[in-house]
């Protein structure tokens, strides 16, 4: 993704500048080089028109982990270093904020919410999260401040996504995964993405690349929250997304095969062998496995790969932590 080379010492004014004029892209450092700064902006004709280079350059991406350790400070001046050692990772989703309570601290709960508060003074809803359940992957939530709903939209990667966490799948640390498909697609790919849940996959890589996107999403709901994206978003999209309601084992069948297959796998579905069927070029194939099994995973999709005579080059990548030695992992191969 693009970056402005900018003289050391006007690298404040110009990133002020850019901020100003929403293309500087926070999520990414930027990065000295010499006498220069590559300061990280988003792909948009506004940036060319400020009379410096912008080079093609990958720039780090922020940790999440920053965000969380302002909380943790925050809370410092009200919780001991013990119950401060409890404290979980959170999300925030549009206005809402997403938060694990465990027994140790739900004592606190008033705290947190105070903390949350201050760090982030737009937040307008704290819910408490359970875990993922069912087919739809859907979390239990209890709403422990603030507005009594669960819907939202969350800004990200250049797009607004309206979500409603009680009623379809939407998970915010993927901002990053989604932010690099996007970097690795061409213009002119015909791509399908299967499980969609509420877009968020199809609307960034469409938002930046001018592709045919077909996604699929069993869940009604997740599927109803998906068109409202594609209209919610529609002057922004350079790509664009045909949306099937049905159950992806039935609809792939009947599809003809794509440049790009995209399968963000519901953890404890196993769908590798129909979603690369169906790719010609690249394929991404998203799942939950134990460090030790990652080399299995890899010979398994090498193995499925020859068994559809397909050449396959793959390299699986861990996207996050899912639990202690258990991952969630992606395997991104590419077909000769
Ligand atoms: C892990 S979520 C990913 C959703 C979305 N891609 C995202 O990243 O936010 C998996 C999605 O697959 C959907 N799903 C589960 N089984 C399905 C099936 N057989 N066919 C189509 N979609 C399915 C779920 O409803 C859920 O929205």
């Amino acid at each position: 993704m693009p970056a402005l080379k900018v003289p050391k010492r006007k690298a404040e004014p110009v990133k002020r500048k850019l901020k100003r004029l929403g293309v500087y892209d926070g999520k990414r450092r930027p990065k000295r080089e010499g006498e220069f700064i590559l300061l990280p902006v988003v792909d948009d004709p506004a940036v060319r028109e400020l009379g410096y280079e912008v080079l093609p350059v990958e720039l780090p991406l922020r940790p999440e982990r920053q965000i969380y350790k302002n909380l943790e400070s925050v809370l410092a001046e009200r919780l001991s270093e013990e119950e401060l050692k409890h404290l979980r990772r959170y999300d925030v989703v549009g206005d809402i904020a997403v938060i694990q309570i465990p027994p140790e601290l739900e004592h606190r709960v008033d705290d947190i919410v105070w903390g949350l508060r201050k760090v982030h003074p737009f937040i307008r809803v704290v819910a408490q999260k359970g875990f993922h359940e069912g087919t739809f992957r859907i979390r239990d939530y209890s709403i422990i401040w603030g507005e009594k709903r669960l819907e939202t939209v969350h800004r990200e990667n250049g797009v607004e996504i309206k979500v409603d966490l009680s009623k379809a799948f939407f998970n915010p640390r993927m901002k990053g995964e989604r932010y690099r498909l996007a970097q690795l697609v061409r213009d002119g790919e015909k791509i399908l993405v299967p499980f969609a849940g509420v877009l968020p996959y199809a609307l960034v890589i469409a938002r930046y690349r001018k592709v045919k996107i077909t996604a699929v999403e069993l869940n009604r709901e997740a599927y109803e929250l998906g068109l409202e994206n594609i209209e919610l978003n529609r002057k922004r999209l350079k790509g664009e997304i045909e949306f099937i309601h049905g159950d992806a084992f039935e609809v792939l069948p009947e599809l003809p095969s794509y440049d790009r297959v995209i399968s963000p796998t519901p953890r404890g579905v196993d769908a590798l062998v129909l979603t690369l069927s169906k790719a010609e070029r690249w394929f991404h194939y998203y799942d939950f496995v134990h460090e030790a099994g990652i080399g299995d995973f890899k010979e398994r999709i090498i193995e499925e790969c020859s068994r559809q005579e397909k050449e396959c080059n793959v390299r699986v990548k861990k996207v996050s932590d899912f639990k202690p030695h258990v991952f969630k992992v992606c395997a991104d191969v590419r077909i000769r």
